[in-house]
């Protein structure tokens, strides 16, 4: 609280944990943080099976497993013989490269042509690695980190094409080379795969898995390494570049990522005349070609940007903070802004949405519109009426220009829970629409990779007559058990267990049983994929993460997945707001930078509004004892710092005062809140309304005698 006669700014911060620099360093990306819990857990495995069981009846919120029937769950033996199977078939498909193991292979099914099956996949090596790291197994997830980093520095050529420098493979294998007695590493960066797309997921998860390492290991000494940090400037320069893009997000090919076959959808309308049409003339299916190639190749797919948003995270942590370093981390600050604000409203779909964009106008010109990419309500699909509940939401999968593909897509949306790109309320608003769609995207078999399925004519057209893409098969409305370590690391950062206690449990009564499919057919998932391969061992890990993240609940409360952040609130003599903000430190590189900086803006806020005698309050001794200092700060700091004496300057009065938190309720809340933002937030004469009764009360006090 502000004493009373002053115009003041306030600023309150809250470290989330008690101590930075442990495991649990506050900063991290959510995803990890819930890694590091699984972890927790592991050191307990040497107890006994009754108090496991208890342990395990223990995570719903009531005590008990309830609110689900369970008929053909599993006994807590039989669950247990399938985890044990499952590290068993994991470490056999563990692939050794001049003795060092160095990945795990796509799938040991040899009961059919391995085609690229018997590669290492960066992707699909993320729940090993993630696996492996929880089991405290790391040589392993260093190895394949520092092969796959040598890769990259192929040079790359498809044809006469020489690629970009930062591409990551899509995967390599071992081949022994009899001639030389030798083994050696072959990558393969889309110039053998399918449609010859290289991969722009590889980077991302590349990245994201360094960050897994480093933190769960705390030796920061591999992402040091020069020839680390080299590399994640690469794959960054290439997706932080700039073009002719009007959006932040990332324009890709399509089978750039998991689905890394054609399935990208777009204008009904076309479709539907094209198909009428294109069979009657030459002339006609010269237009249906022209347009396959300007509207179906190229997008905005939700899981890259997804996976972009939590990659430019990491790099942000594990960048040095020498010149080249910091140049990166200032491009990612700004891109991190303009992305999250580009996902939050353009991707996202609720109910009100829908029916706005059902009554969108288009032909709208300026600054004006409100239609901003000129979607055209007739080409909304039938089915999204029907597919969105009353309660609930989720970003679809790909927006462009007078174009959305409104399927839902699993892995995106995962993705952008974890990584804080959905804001608390859509992150919750998934997860109810996951609850109330149940039958549709779980169905018999966690989980549908996209919804719904295409079928004829826009099957046809979309996939290119696929025979692997067919109807609820596959990249095509196929169910992925892969899946479900996203879905659970979601539903424990949203604090709903239940949901993957469930999904975990469907998965239960079939995987083993059905030798570890890669994917299920059908509209519910209740038939093994007709070209899926067996024992695919993402299927197999998969489920390992699942089951260790959701094995220990004793963190989902804590703070230890949120950001730092520093709150402000800027009041007047009457005690009344004039305005309030949070910074997430994730933005500012640091806690103390975000402190830092909610001064400085504080003080803006104030000399903006006219004020002229101004008390800066702060609970972070640091922070006023910098302010207050007259030396120069740590090169991170420095700018804050400078600018906010320069500032105070400007006032006629301005002091630096330490208030406790117990004192600054107001920009303690605000902190909270901005612990789950990922980009900062301004209010104007008014705080956000979780906020209103602490002010209330400070009125209150400040009136009374
Ligand atoms: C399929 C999947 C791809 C995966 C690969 C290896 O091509 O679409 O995402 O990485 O198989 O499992």
């Amino acid at each position: 609280m502000c004493p009373p006669g002053k115009d003041v700014s306030q600023n309150g911060n809250i470290k989330t944990l008690e101590s930075v620099g442990t495991i649990f360093e506050a900063e991290d990306p959510d995803v990890l943080q819930i890694l590091e819990r699984a972890r927790a857990i592991n050191v307990e495995r040497n107890r006994s099976f009754e108090e496991r069981i208890d342990h395990f009846e223990g995570l719903s919120p009531h005590g008990r497993r309830s609110g689900f029937n369970t008929p053909g769950s599993h006994t807590c033996f039989e669950t247990q013989a399938m985890v044990a199977e499952a590290w068993e078939n994991l470490r056999r498909s563990t692939v050794y490269y001049r003795s060092q193991p160095v990945g795990t292979i796509a799938a040991m099914d040899h009961s059919v042509e391995e085609l690229n099956y018997d590669q290492v996949f960066v992707r699909d090596f993320v729940p090993s690695a993630l696996a492996f790291l929880m089991n405290g197994e790391e040589e392993i997830v260093k190895n394949f980190l520092l092969k796959t980093l040598h890769l990259q520095s192929w040079e790359k050529r498809i044809d006469q094409f020489k690629l970009g420098e930062g591409v990551m493979p899509a995967s390599f294998k071992v081949i022994h080379n009899p001639v030389t007695n030798c083994e050696i590493l072959i990558p393969d960066f889309g110039e053998s795969a399918i449609g010859r797309v290289a991969p722009v997921d590889s980077g991302f998860w590349w990245i994201i898995l360094l960050r897994a390492y480093t933190k769960h290991t705390g030796d920061s000494s591999l992402a040091e390494l020069p020839d680390c940090q080299r590399g994640m400037r690469l794959i960054l320069s290439l997706c932080l570049s700039e073009a002719f893009d009007t959006f932040p997000t990332l324009l890709c090919a399509d089978g750039c990522c998991m689905i890394d076959r054609r399935m990208v959808r777009f204008c009904l309308i076309l479709n539907d005349f094209i198909c009428n049409i294109r069979f009657r003339s030459s002339s006609v299916a010269i237009l249906y070609l022209i347009s396959v190639l300007i509207q179906g190749v190229y997008g905005y797919p939700i899981e890259i940007q997804a996976l972009f948003f939590m990659a430019l995270r990491c790099a942000l942590l594990l960048l040095k903070q020498d010149q080249e370093g910091k140049e990166f981390m200032e491009r990612i600050v700004k891109r991190l802004h303009a992305l999250s604000y580009h996902m939050r409203n353009y991707f996202w779909l609720d109910l009100k949405q829908l029916n706005d964009i059902y009554r969108y106008k288009t032909e709208e010109y300026s600054h004006t519109a409100v239609n901003k990419f000129n979607v055209i309500p007739d080409s909304l699909p039938d089915w999204v009426f029907d597919f969105m509940p009353t309660r609930g939401g989720y970003f679809i999968g790909n927006v462009s220009p007078a174009r959305m593909d409104f399927r839902w897509f699993c892995l995106g949306n995962c993705v952008a829970i974890l990584s804080s790109l959905a804001t608390p309320e859509q992150a919750s608003a998934i997860m109810d629409l996951i609850e109330s769609r149940w039958e549709e995207l779980v169905g018999e078999m966690p989980l549908k990779i996209c919804y719904p399925a295409l079928e004829s004519h826009e099957w046809r057209i979309v996939t290119g007559c696929d025979p692997k893409n067919t109807r609820w098969s596959y990249h095509n409305g196929g169910s992925w058990p892969v899946l479900l370590w996203l879905l659970t690391a979601a539903c424990i950062k949203t604090g709903r267990p239940q949901i993957a206690r469930r999904a975990i449990e469907l998965a239960e009564n079939r995987l083993s049983k059905d030798h570890w499919p890669e994917y299920y057919d059908g509209k519910v998932g209740r038939y093994i994929g007709k070209q899926a391969r067996k024992l695919q061992t993402w299927s197999i890990s998969g489920y390992l993460v699942a089951k260790m993240m959701l094995e220990d609940p004793s963190h989902l409360e804590s703070d230890a997945d949120k950001l730092d952040s520093s709150g402000v609130v800027v009041r007047d003599s009457n005690e009344l707001v004039l305005g309030s903000c949070f910074i997430p430190a994730l933005t500012v590189m640091s806690p103390f930078a975000a402190e830092a900086l909610a001064a400085l803006y504080g003080l803006r806020f104030a000399l903006d509004l006219g004020c002229m005698h101004v008390v800066l309050e702060s609970d972070s001794l640091t922070i006023i004892s910098k302010l207050r200092s007259v030396v120069d700060d740590l090169f991170i700091l420095r700018p804050y710092i400078a600018d906010a004496r320069l500032v105070s300057q400007a006032f006629a009065s301005c002091q630096f005062a330490f208030t406790p938190r117990s004192r600054n309720e107001v920009a303690h809340c605000l902190t909270h809140l901005g612990q789950d933002s990922a980009v900062e937030m301004f209010w104007v004469e008014e705080v956000p309304p979780q906020a209103f009764a602490l002010v209330q009360a400070d009125l209150r006090c400040s009136e009374s005698p």
